[in-house]
């Protein structure tokens, strides 16, 4: 698998003029890279205009949403306020994230809403891309166990295999309070516990694991410098041009 970096823009840029010159930006300094796939993640509002300008790239830029609803009939559904897989795969969508924490602890999202997100990527073809980790002062590898366990619910192997999975602290989230990045050493380690589970439970030897919070120009290639971790999911970072464009840069 080539490494990969996801930038997670969150509620941000406020308009379309900056977010285009962010990802204008990110796709120029991605346009001759190799062994590297950037995702962007922009607000569904914006996925659009960048729609059309990755299909028109020959780059190493996909998009990338930050949410999606499981239910997909084919002429709609009274669910307001929610954005469907086939909208999504018709704005050249590749990637959806699933089960941040902002949504779950923010919004309440509960493991079998994570579930139902994973299966309906799944079974038409987007790809997800699980968040998983715990707060501070919870126990990591229960809280590992417990996220895993109700998010992989009814899947099988070749199903798990697809999935992008990240290991992502919410205590190293650069917005919350006293925030800072794991180690190196605890993210491997962290990563290592959930392929480990995976195996354990699904026989399957998963290869695409990345980790998420406070990643940065200046740690980036420290979380990187392990096989076993393959990529990063950026926030903050992923919003400031300059510093991204240099991540991508030394990861490739
Ligand atoms: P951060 O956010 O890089 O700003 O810590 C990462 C995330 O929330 O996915």
């Amino acid at each position: 698998m080539e490494k990969l970096i996801i930038a997670n823009w969150k509620m941000s840029p406020q308009n379309l003029v900056q977010a285009q010159e962010l990802f204008e930006g990110f796709g120029n300094a991605a346009k001759n890279l190799e062994g590297i796939e950037v995702v962007i993640c922009p607000p569904f509002v914006y996925l659009a205009p960048f729609g059309n300008s990755v299909s028109r790239r020959e780059s190493v830029l996909q998009l990338g949403a930050q949410d999606v609803f499981w239910e997909n009939p084919p002429m709609g559904g009274p669910f307001t306020g929610e954005i469907s897989i086939a909208m999504l795969k018709n704005l050249g969508v590749k990637y959806v994230l699933v089960g941040h924490s902002e949504r779950r602890y923010i919004l309440g999202e509960p493991d079998e809403f994570v579930n139902k997100k994973i299966k309906a990527c799944l079974a038409d073809g987007l790809i997800p891309v699980l968040l998983i980790g715990e707060r501070a002062g919870d126990k990591k590898e229960e809280i590992i166990i417990h996220q895993l366990s109700q998010d992989l619910r009814d899947l099988n192997q070749e199903e798990i295999s697809k999935i992008i999975f990240v290991y992502e602290p919410v205590w190293a989230i650069s917005t919350g309070p006293g925030a800072k990045p794991d180690t190196p050493e605890n993210a491997l380690e962290s990563v290592k516990f959930i392929m480990k589970f995976i195996f354990e439970n699904w026989k399957l030897k998963i290869e695409n694991c990345l980790y998420g919070g406070s990643v940065n120009e200046k740690n980036v290639a420290d979380f990187l410098k392990y096989p076993e971790i393959k990529g990063a999911v950026v926030g903050g970072a992923s919003l400031r041009k300059e510093e991204f464009i240099q991540m991508i840069r030394l990861i490739s």
